[in-house]
């Protein structure tokens, strides 16, 4: 499987000209599955629920998803985007999952940061696990990873590999991501964005970048800079997430204590 991350740097509220950047690189890239950041056709900071009610679209009848989707289908790739989703008077941080044939699906984020849950509606769509030739794909969100539900639950439903459009702050996650996919023998993609903005004034932000993916041992395979739009390819083979023994007596998946954990 040939995995493309687009890392951009989107303007705020711009969405044709980030559209038209996001269509230029992912027209170049090599790749049949291909992760893009999240909110990656509107920037992130939106100040309230009204904007994001605004600047948020149908998914996947809305006009980017359907860009996104008829990229997908020329490129006969899979694709995964974060997108400001509308759904009547609701918005959402949500991801379009979509492939050669059309629309797969919608993850709404479920883990909301910060000043995100002043706009966006907490997500009511659990973990999604995708059966695609050659992956079994699972979908989260940026903050998401600070849970480690999230990433155990899609192991448990049987993923190989976990789809991250993020919009990174924190300087924690390309780091934490190892230990997740440790944990899950899973393979990650993260895909985020650099740049800055301030729209809420007082609360600048200041995007990571480092998008990369890291395989069930633990490897980061390649990561991308800090301050530069950038595009990584990378060949993996997913069935590697399949083998969750470690040695001939531990099992990641069947070792776990179930009667000793509480976590509820
Ligand atoms: C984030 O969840 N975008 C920080």
């Amino acid at each position: 499987m040939h995995i493309g991350i687009i890392q951009n740097q989107p303007i705020f509220g711009a969405v044709e000209a980030n559209l038209q950047d996001l269509e230029s690189r992912i027209r170049l890239v090599n790749a049949d599955f291909i992760v893009l950041p999240e909110l990656c056709t509107t920037g992130y900071q939106f100040v309230n629920r009204e904007e994001a009610l605004e600047l948020g679209e149908s998914i996947p009848d809305g006009p980017s998803a359907q860009r996104l989707m008829q990229l997908a289908h020329e490129k006969k790739a899979w694709l995964i985007a974060g997108l400001a989703e509308r759904d009547g008077d609701t918005a959402y941080n949500s991801a379009l999952i979509c492939g050669p044939e059309g629309y797969l699906g919608t993850y709404r984020k479920a883990h909301l940061f910060d000043s995100e849950n002043d706009c966006f509606s907490p997500g009511n769509t659990p973990f999604p696990v995708f059966d695609l030739p050659g992956a079994r794909v699972g979908v989260m969100i940026c903050f998401d990873w600070r849970f480690p539900e999230s990433m155990r639950t899609m192991a448990l439903k049987g993923a190989d590999l976990v789809a991250h459009p993020s919009n990174l702050v924190l300087p924690h996650c390309p780091e934490a991501m190892i230990t997740r996919c440790l944990e899950n023998r899973m393979f990650a993609v993260t895909a985020d964005r650099v740049g800055s903005e301030e729209r809420i004034p007082g609360q600048p932000l200041k995007f990571i970048g480092q998008s990369q993916i890291v395989d069930p041992d633990g490897t980061v395979l390649a990561r991308a800079s800090r301050d530069l739009p950038e595009t990584i390819e990378f060949e993996i083979d997913p069935k590697q997430a399949r083998q969750k023994s470690i040695n001939t007596r531990n099992d990641l998946l069947s070792n776990r204590r179930t009667d000793l954990y509480e976590l509820d």
